[in-house]
């Protein structure tokens, strides 16, 4: 495996592999490696001939007030699992490399999906993810690139941004990966406190619970299964300190659905999200399927 931390020499390598036939898959990440992450690199490293992964904390993702300073960065304990995994390339800029001027003077901005879910809450976020994505496209020049559905806004995003200016590059979205007690794996879990940890499965069961509601039609408004919903995980986060910050059904596209259950049609691909605050972790969860 090798460690490249500059961008003209990933960029030589991947055209002498191009001009070699192989097939180059590639897994973007923040690091901070979990279960999901690995989940990833292993379809990454059965679908192509090279697998490359980035290891890069964004600055332009972050809002003023987020966590990019203590974002954690084991990057030892990251290089193992790459090197375990048989990745063979870890791309691991600095953010002078990325950012040389301090900011990015060109931004790629997917003017879709605005206003609702994380991008009403984090301005700037998105813009910050596509612009990144964007560059690394140009950086590592793969065949095809994965990203999770449990980040799902961020992966119509970069749809919507490939489709949209033309990347030649196969995205593969990959299925969330989640504990035992439902909750999905993400680097921001390691800010959780036990009493937290252990109610935190509570998020992906009132997706769940969410979905019953509707699929059972137990009201005939939506508005009103989401209400249920957020009771039930209000009561079952009750001994932690917490807030929803959104509780919302959209269908697959990101578009608003009818409130009455009745007049959205069959086999319509419906998707709940979440994010909640547990403490001081914010924490953001997804579940689809067809009604
Ligand atoms: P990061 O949060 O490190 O996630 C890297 C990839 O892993 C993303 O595609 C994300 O959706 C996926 N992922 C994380 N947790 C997952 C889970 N529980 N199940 C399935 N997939 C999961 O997302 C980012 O980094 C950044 O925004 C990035 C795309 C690298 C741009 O900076």
């Amino acid at each position: 495996m090798k460690i490249i931390k500059k961008i003209s020499t990933m960029q030589s390598i991947s055209d002498e592999l191009r001009k070699n036939n192989k097939i180059i898959g590639f897994v973007p990440t923040m690091g901070a490696l979990h279960k999901a992450h690995i989940a990833i690199i292993r379809k990454a490293r059965k679908e192509n001939d090279i697998v490359v992964v980035s290891i890069f904390v964004n600055p332009l993702q972050f809002g003023p007030k987020e966590d990019y300073k203590k974002y954690p960065r084991p990057i030892n304990q990251d290089l193992d699992i790459c090197k375990k995994e048989n990745v063979d390339f870890v791309f691991y800029p600095s953010v002078k490399e990325m950012y040389p001027y301090g900011k990015s003077f060109t931004y790629v901005e997917v003017k879709k999906f605005r206003g609702i879910l994380c991008d009403k809450f984090r301005p700037g976020h998105f813009c910050g993810v596509s612009t990144v994505v964007a560059k690394l496209f140009n950086i590592v020049k793969p065949h095809k690139a994965y990203f999770g559905e449990k980040d799902y806004q961020q992966l119509k995003i970069i749809l919507r941004m490939v489709k949209d200016l033309n990347f030649d590059i196969k995205i593969i979205p990959v299925p969330t990966v989640r504990e035992d007690d439902g909750l999905a794996y993400s680097s921001r879990n390691l800010y959780l406190s036990l009493k937290e940890r252990e109610v935190a499965g509570n998020i992906y069961k009132s997706l769940i619970y969410c979905k019953n509601l509707i699929l059972n039609r137990k009201f005939k408004s939506i508005k009103k299964c989401i209400e249920e919903a957020k009771n039930y995980l209000h009561k079952m986060l009750s001994n932690v300190e917490h807030s929803i910050q959104y509780f919302e059904v959209y269908d697959d596209n990101l578009d608003v659905v009818n409130n009455n259950i009745d007049k959205i049609p069959k086999n319509t691909k419906l998707r709940i999200f979440a994010a909640v605050y547990i403490g001081t972790t914010r924490l953001i969860d997804n579940l689809g399927f067809k009604i």
